[in-house]
């Protein structure tokens, strides 16, 4: 018996030395010590025994629970007791702390949700398509046949991929017109579309980038007029850019409107002045004009029945014609130095 305990209190020592938390601290606990562990299990079965061993076995008993029970407690002061942090010893407690860098949204993302605060007052609702596109819904469909020479004014770069016989070549969207074709052949009128996408070019100078974004507006409904065009742009450019902006509408030639424009608006970087930006005080935000029966009839509404208007503008360019930004040159929003997107 006597053996008995002492590689009993050698075991439960080893153990112990092997307990590196709370719960497996625990388990050792309820093995030796608990009502169903060890210790108990000593002394349940004593019938056989004289009384002298009994007594024996009585002392030995307590004395390991009293050694199991000093060094289970000496193991929990040493578990919970928190670590000594040698890093905090020099911890000066009226040092102010770092604040974490709290981030903004990107100048183009602002942008793209106020086009479209203001454009979802004038019940437009915005859609999303593709931006790598099929040849026929960037330009077939929108009234520039394969060998038109307007296409060339879309500087398009082309993805390597087979061609589709009805679909021709896959592009990088170089426009938001896209949309009006796949919009209209949903099937659902009246239409009042505004699609904001990336798109891309070949161009690159303080004017222009490879990849920028558009937005595209397009209603088609009965008796739409050119006063409905006119008073939603304007609409559009007094709330984003203010009542004193001035805006022109300047005849133009779209394949796909007829009548065409571009509109124009009075520079917002020297004021309509003139500067490097802008050069004589007018600034190009993008087309419009009345939808052209064909690009109608490609989206299969009748034009007899249904007229439109669409506008295809830049994001960058209407943000950069807010007063007060002063933004020169489109490169700046697109090289995502922090210096310069902190400012705003
Ligand atoms: N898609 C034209 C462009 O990128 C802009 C445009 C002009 C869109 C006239 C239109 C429009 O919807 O009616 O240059």
């Amino acid at each position: 018996m006597k053996l008995d305990l002492r590689s009993i209190k050698s075991e439960a020592k080893d153990e112990l030395e092997k307990t590196p938390d709370l719960r497996s601290l625990s388990e050792w606990h309820s093995k030796y010590l608990g009502k169903k562990g060890v210790l108990r299990s000593l002394t349940s079965d004593v019938s056989g025994l004289t009384p002298e061993e009994k007594k024996e076995l009585g002392r030995g008993v307590n004395e390991l629970r009293s050694f199991l029970e000093d060094i289970y407690s000496s193991s929990l002061n040493s578990v919970t007791s928190i670590k000594k942090d040698k890093s905090l010893e020099n911890f000066y407690k009226t040092l102010p702390g770092k604040k974490p860098e709290i981030g903004h949204l990107h100048l183009i993302t602002q942008a793209i949700r106020e086009i479209n605060e203001v454009f979802s007052k004038l019940g437009f609702i915005r859609v999303r398509y593709p931006e790598v596109e099929w040849d026929y819904y960037s330009f077939e469909a929108l009234n520039m046949p394969k060998t038109h020479p307007a296409r060339d004014e879309w500087e398009t770069f082309f993805i390597d991929l087979p061609e589709d016989p009805k679909l021709g070549k896959v592009v990088i969207t170089p426009h938001t017109s896209n949309g009006q074709i796949r919009e209209m052949l949903k099937g659902r009128l009246p239409i009042r579309m505004l699609n904001i996408s990336r798109c891309g070019r070949r161009q690159s100078d303080i004017n222009h980038v490879p990849t920028f974004y558009q937005f595209e507006g397009f209603v088609v409904d009965k008796d739409i007029s050119i006063t409905h065009l006119k008073g939603v742009l304007e609409y559009l450019i007094y709330n984003f850019f203010g009542k004193d902006t001035k805006f022109r509408l300047r005849p133009y030639d779209f394949r796909f409107t007829e009548p065409s424009f571009e509109v124009d608006v009075t520079c917002g970087i020297c004021g309509g002045k003139g500067c490097r930006f802008c050069k004589e005080g007018w600034v190009e935000l993008g087309g419009a004009g009345m939808v052209h029966p064909n690009v109608l009839r490609a989206g299969g509404i009748d034009p007899e029945v249904y007229s439109g208007f669409a506008f295809g503008w830049g994001v960058e360019r209407v943000l950069m014609m807010r007063t007060g930004l002063k933004i020169d040159d489109i490169r700046y929003l697109f090289e995502n130095n922090l210096k310069f997107l902190e400012q705003f």
